[in-house]
């Protein structure tokens, strides 16, 4: 979910909607905004999108105060009942919040028996204990307070209170929150992209904080009520890489983007010599790891897994992959010198964190990679690599995934060459030769439209198969396809599919198969024989050099070892025009959101 919060002298619906707009990446099945202004409170609530809320949303209300949240259901469908902005019995009180409280039906028995809840969610619970706590103490940021104090889980939260309408009382536990400074105003917001339009200056809000924002003034203050102070700090967005520009989704736009991001990426990792630009206690990190244990989730799992094939195999450090809502849980034993790797585009999913903040406590060193620096998992771990992709809006992920395994490529490198590892591979020479690549391969979207119009029109399901690195890449290319268009989509081990899974294989089955690796181009093949026995309707995408006379799609070659950069760009083409064909929501898929921050 996000949540946003503006107070100062303008109009706050438009401000409100604008910022939810931004955040709708991080959920959109219900939204709405609460201001208050000489009337009293002003609510909107709908479920659906943005877009949706504008439309009901009275044009008429002015209000210089005011929250507003958009949504990723947890606790209660997506309705409007459900959906927040929420209120106390007397209106009084209002809030917005995004996390999950853990103890929420504990604290409803023990403090607000005989309440009549008119929510199914866990917030509901926290602004009617304010009114509770308010009742007792008669002040508002002492109620607060102490509510906060009781709260298990995650929160970022802004509360209004009807009586006051010239403070937003705002609080930070494990989800995101910034507040951003102006010039007779100040906002709230999960993401500074949320209200880039009206300021850059923000201030950093950590864990158990609880801030008094005001018209002219902000105070960050510790649960018990001592007075914090913090610099704030210029984010560094550019405000038109966040509009799609010509494009008619963000998706295409990033997806284009790739071969920019590589040669961004070259730059930053690069000093004047040509020599590998890495901050020496990485390095330092990464030799004195017996070894590396990565974290992550969803696409970045994938890019992990990629990942792990360059640091063993150039930097020869034994690497484990785990999703991370199952480490969390079910931890391996770990070894003697561990370094954790947590990968992660937007630097903010709780499941990863969870395992972040585990590993901390018991003493290990984290590196985290991602695209946003200043996000939580950045700032809690040892060390950070940034991606340099430029913000990332389509829900499914494109080209964080393949700046991930870029950066990861580099970091084995300068691994490897730090341990002394005499390498026949230079990685900024090869990622070269990989922009170039893909640049002629986001240059034929028209051959892969018809592929996806000759394989993915009409069918309910389909395979991605692939050996070795194919096989990472398989996996990320079903996911893609899942995640937009819908079509049941599994990603296979080429050899592994005739022990039980090619039972799924009927006349016209959709098979993708990858073929960039040399020493498996003869066993994958077989592999695609089987199927094609079985009636499936099968294509090859394959490396130059590697081809054969019928493969559908034939890439450039590049280094074998960076083949995922460029044999995952015809997948997310395929996903992308299979979702278009299909009429879904490219950019917005059903039941998603990109940055997924309760576990
Ligand atoms: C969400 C998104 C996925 C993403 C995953 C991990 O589930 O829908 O696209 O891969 O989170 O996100 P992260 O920001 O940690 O890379």
């Amino acid at each position: 979910c996000g949540i946003v919060g503006y107070i100062g002298q303008n109009d706050t619906k438009e401000i409100l909607l604008n910022g939810l707009e931004k955040l709708e990446y991080r959920g959109y099945d219900s939204a709405g905004i609460a201001m208050l202004n000489e009337h009293g409170l002003n609510l909107f609530k709908v479920k659906g999108r943005i877009a949706t809320l504008k439309e009901n949303v009275d044009q008429d209300v002015h209000a210089t105060m005011g929250i507003g949240h958009t949504r990723w259901a947890t606790h209660g469908e997506p309705s409007e009942s459900n959906a927040h902005p929420h209120k106390s019995t007397s209106e009084r009180f209002t809030l917005v919040h995004n996390g999950v409280i853990e103890n929420y039906q504990d604290l409803k028995r023990e403090y607000l028996e005989g309440i009549n809840f008119v929510s199914e969610t866990d917030t509901e619970v926290i602004v009617q204990l304010i009114e509770k706590f308010y009742d007792k103490h008669q002040d508002t940021a002492e109620a607060f307070r102490q509510v906060m104090g009781l709260l298990k889980g995650s929160y970022a939260i802004a509360l209004i209170d009807q009586e006051d309408q010239d403070t937003l009382y705002v609080a930070k536990n494990k989800s995101p929150l910034l507040v951003g400074l102006g010039d007779g105003f100040n906002v709230v917001a999960s993401d500074a992209m949320a209200t880039l339009k009206v300021t850059d200056q923000y201030l950093e809000i950590y864990d158990q904080e609880i801030v008094l924002v005001s018209r002219n003034f902000v105070e960050v203050q510790k649960l018990d009520g001592a007075v914090v102070e913090r610099k704030p700090y210029t984010a560094q967005i550019d405000a038109s890489d966040i509009e799609k520009g010509t494009y008619p989704h963000f998706m295409l736009k990033e997806i284009d983007e790739q071969p920019i991001v590589m040669r961004k990426i070259m730059k930053e990792y690069q000093n004047d010599n040509n020599d590998l630009k890495l901050d020496a206690t990485i390095r330092q990190a990464m030799k004195a790891a017996d070894r590396i244990y990565i974290i992550a989730a969803g696409t970045s799992y994938h890019a992990g897994l990629v990942g792990k094939e360059f640091i063993e195999k150039l930097a020869k450090i034994p690497v484990e992959v785990h999703v991370a809502s199952e480490f969390s849980y079910n931890m391996p034993l770990l070894s003697e010198k561990p370094l954790f790797v947590f990968i992660s585009q937007s630097g903010e999913t709780a499941d990863s964190r969870a395992v972040l903040v585990k590993i901390k406590e018991m003493g290990h060193p984290a590196l985290t990679i991602t695209n946003v620096p200043g996000s939580t998992l950045s700032r809690e771990a040892d060390y950070t690599l940034h991606l340099h992709a430029g913000p990332e809006i389509a829900v499914a992920s494109t080209k964080a995934y393949t700046a991930q395994i870029a950066v990861l490529a580099i970091l084995a490198v300068d691994t490897a060459r730090a341990k002394g590892i005499e390498l026949d591979f230079d990685p900024m020479q090869e990622l070269a030769i990989v922009a170039n690549a893909m640049e002629v391969l986001t240059a034929q979207k028209e051959t892969i439209e018809q592929i996806t119009r000759n394989y993915l029109a009409t069918t309910r399901n389909a395979f991605f198969i692939g050996r070795s690195t194919d096989f990472n890449v398989s996996l990320e290319g079903a996911l893609k396809l899942k995640e937009i268009s819908y079509i049941q989509a599994e990603g296979f081990a080429g050899g592994e599919l005739k022990h039980g899974t090619i039972a799924l294989i009927e006349k016209g089955t959709p098979v993708i198969a990858l073929a960039t690796q040399e020493n498996v181009n003869y066993s994958i093949r077989g592999n695609v024989q089987e199927v094609v026995a079985r009636g499936a309707n099968a294509m090859v995408i394959s490396m130059k050099g590697l081809e054969q006379d019928d493969d559908a799609f034939v890439l450039p070659q590049v280094h074998e070892l960076l083949t995922p950069l460029v044999s995952v760009v015809p997948l997310q083409l395929l996903a992308y025009y299979a979702a278009l064909h299909r009429d879904c929501d490219v950019d917005k898929p059903r039941n998603l959101a990109k940055s997924v921050t309760v576990e």
